[in-house]
């Protein structure tokens, strides 16, 4: 494949050329980060596709963030620079499981965490993001049985924060569940005076420790407001590019795995500058969703939209 010299003048160029809008998650390699015309959480991303004017969306990001999109914008051309680019967390939960395991729990509302595929959207309530499951979760009667899914770690969260008693699909994240409680219990020792920022995608263990816990955005918004130096960061390392950016005097440490020495994404990081242009020089892999799911999913995210 010949690539052009000047690679990020290409993507500038076929941007004019397609009117196409660069989402970007936070979770990105540091050099998408700073192409995309917007970088954002699953919610903030989610509300930028359902405003964007732009004819096309490349969607630096992950499958079913790139799905949610098209799920706003049927008309629109989504395309997503890797299409192997999914998540374990959407993977941990099949539809026809799901469905069964819906129909043993009559009566519950099901509320799903948007990382999720079209297909569990379909069969759910409400969407919610890390930044608003305790919001919408807080805007239920209290007498109404709920199911949320499909992840543990961040249901157990809500259930903590809201005192609701929900009924959990069994799904996490790979990244999130590597973080080693015992080495962050190290670095604290090293570090006196650092805090522990954390996603809550994280386990129990590793949020007991945690003096903030957050959407991507929200411990982003807490590093940069925050007096504290130094920061252990528990989420995915992408996210300390935008550290970095916003106060380059603090001290950012990537909160260590416990059995590997790596705790990139390796979805997220299937996407390269190289990949997101080829995919708008040659129009795909682009995201295509049959219209019955595409509505039935629909209804949820727009419920989640309206809520938060
Ligand atoms: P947020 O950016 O919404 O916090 O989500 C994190 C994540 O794991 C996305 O895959
Ligand atoms: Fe999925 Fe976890 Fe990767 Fe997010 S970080 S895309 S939840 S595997």
């Amino acid at each position: 494949v010949d690539l052009p010299l000047d690679l990020v003048g290409a993507i500038h160029d076929l941007k004019r050329e397609l009117n196409a809008v660069i989402l970007a998650h936070y979770y990105q390699e540091p050099e998408i980060q700073d192409i995309a015309d917007y970088i954002g959480d699953s919610l903030g991303l989610s509300r930028q596709a359902a405003s964007t004017s732009a004819e096309v969306i490349v969607f630096a990001g992950v499958h079913f963030m790139a799905e949610t999109a098209k799920i706003l914008n049927p008309d629109k051309l989504v395309l997503l620079p890797d299409q192997e680019a999914g998540c374990s967390l959407a993977d941990s939960c099949p539809p026809e499981a799901f469905a069964a395991f819906k129909a043993q729990h009559p009566n519950h509302l099901v509320i799903s965490y948007i990382n999720c595929t079209a297909e569990i959207k379909a069969l759910s309530d409400i969407i919610c993001t890390s930044s608003n499951a305790v919001k919408i979760v807080e805007q239920i009667a209290p007498t109404q049985p709920i199911i949320f899914a499909p992840d543990k770690n961040l249901g157990r969260y809500v259930m903590a924060q809201t005192g609701r008693d929900l009924v959990l699909w069994e799904g996490s994240c790979i990244v999130h569940e590597t973080f080693s409680e015992r080495r962050i219990l190290d670095l604290k020792m090293e570090h006196p005076q650092a805090q522990v920022i954390a996603h809550p995608e994280c386990e129990p263990a590793v949020l007991r420790h945690a003096d903030f816990v957050g959407s991507t955005t929200a411990l982003l918004q807490y590093a940069a407001l925050s007096p504290t130096h130094t920061f252990i960061v528990a989420t995915e390392p992408g996210i300390l590019h935008q550290m970095h950016k916003q106060n380059a005097q603090k001290n950012y440490i990537p909160a260590p795995s416990g059995t590997c020495a790596c705790n990139e994404c390796p979805f997220m990081r299937l996407n390269t500058l190289e990949k997101l242009y080829l995919a708008m020089q040659h129009r795909t892999p682009r995201i295509d969703i049959p219209e019955a799911t595409r509505l039935a999913a629909l209804r949820p995210i727009q419920r989640m939209l309206e809520m938060s």
